[in-house]
């Protein structure tokens, strides 16, 4: 399947395009989505309830775009408001620079037609099979039979479920009724795909090939995805950039590399902490605030946060300290071509004092501190 060939499919109503609209930023890089000064309350029963407050954003076409937060942050009222599903109380959202505040209800039908969405609980008609559920979207919108047919087989194909035209939702997997929901999401060659907690119902292997068929997605189709995770672990597989919200406030964005190597609001090293090489408990009972004898290991925590690109040298490491060095805990891992490590060191017999140890760690890593001391 090419990316050309998909975007040929009718649609009722086309959509403003941004020649018809005033250029609204003509400095900036052409965001995919933009959002400006974007606000959203609810009207709670106990009265108005802020779910989202400033949110200034850029999307880029074809990135796969991150977006996490504590529950209840906003997530999922940001994303809806990429394709109406919350209409936002104040501010703007830009898709290709069109600013869709202002679409008749013509206008929203074809844009829904041009974001694809998939969900957590897949939202699946029990009574219809595989294909009927692909199937539908298209009927719904007037595609005639052969080209519905065409594109169904087309899209089965591209999910890995050709042999499963006929089974009904209840006798898929998890992982499989998934692959539907991206057939189905996928039917009007849209340009943008959201995903609010998509592997969050899957175990750990499906959501590893269910990420794979995103990534083939994103890169085979050019599509800009836009996922919503509590999974650290999904961001850091495929996304590209990542935002962290905070009671409805941006609080920290940047390439995944680069926040999650050095997270900087509380929030983030929060909601990062499992994936950090942290001390394990067997070790902090260990630890102590002062040496217990003269030959006491000082325990060091380096962490480098792959700003140079470079894997931590531990020959120069072990020669810049002197003395014993052993490794107690951590480990290295690689986002997007960068390592990010996380080193445990006890050091012992060393000719230094504690504080050329920590100016010596400095020059190597990116974060040095002292933890305390082990017998
Ligand atoms: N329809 C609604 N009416 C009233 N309040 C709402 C409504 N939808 C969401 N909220 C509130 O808005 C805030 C943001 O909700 P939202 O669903 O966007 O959070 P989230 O980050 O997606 O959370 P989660 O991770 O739990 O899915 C919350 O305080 C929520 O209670
Ligand atoms: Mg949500």
């Amino acid at each position: 399947m090419n990316a050309t060939a998909q975007r040929s499919l009718p649609l009722h109503t086309d959509l403003p395009t941004s020649a018809e609209q005033a250029e609204l930023h003509p400095g900036k890089q052409r965001a995919h989505v933009r959002f400006i000064n974007l606000g959203k309350v609810y009207q709670g029963q106990q009265g108005p309830v802020p779910a989202l407050q400033g949110i200034d954003l850029d999307i880029q076409r074809g990135e796969v775009f991150g977006i996490i937060g504590r529950s209840g942050a906003g997530k999922s009222s940001l994303i809806r408001t990429i394709n109406r599903l919350e209409q936002p109380s104040s501010g703007r959202v830009l898709i290709d620079q069109v600013d869709i505040g202002e679409f008749n209800e013509d206008h929203l039908v074809a844009l829904r037609r041009r974001i694809g969405m998939i969900f957590q609980h897949f939202n699946l008609m029990s009574a219809k099979t595989v294909w009927q559920n692909v199937e539908l979207p298209l009927k719904v919108a007037g595609v005639p039979k052969a080209q519905r047919q065409r594109k169904v087989a087309e899209l089965l194909e591209l999910v890995g479920l050709e042999g499963k035209h006929k089974a009904y939702p209840a006798q898929l997997s998890g992982g499989q009724k998934q692959r539907v929901g991206i057939a189905r999401a996928l039917v009007h060659d849209p340009a943008i795909l959201l995903c609010d907690e998509a592997t969050s119902a899957l175990d750990p292997e499906t959501t590893q090939s269910i990420l794979g068929l995103l990534r083939e997605i994103n890169q085979r189709l050019g599509l800009t995805i836009i996922l919503i995770t509590h999974e650290m672990a999904v961001i850091r597989e495929i996304c590209d950039r990542v935002v962290v919200l905070e009671k409805g406030q941006i609080v920290e964005q940047g390439p995944v590399w680069q926040v999650f190597g050095n997270p900087q609001h509380e929030v983030s090293k929060t909601l990062l902490a499992p994936l950090q090489h942290a001390l394990p408990e067997d070790l902090q009972a260990r630890l102590q605030a002062q040496p217990p004898h003269p030959h006491a290991s000082v325990v060091l925590d380096l962490q480098f946060t792959g700003n140079e690109g470079n894997e931590p040298d531990l020959s120069a490491l072990f020669s810049a300290f002197g003395g014993r060095v052993s490794l107690l805990h951590g480990g290295v891992e690689r986002i997007q071509g960068r390592a990010l490590g996380h080193l445990l060191l006890a050091i012992s017999h060393s000719p230094l004092s504690l504080e050329e140890l920590l100016k010596r760690a400095r020059k190597q890593a990116q974060h040095a501190e002292v933890l305390g001391y082990v017998g």
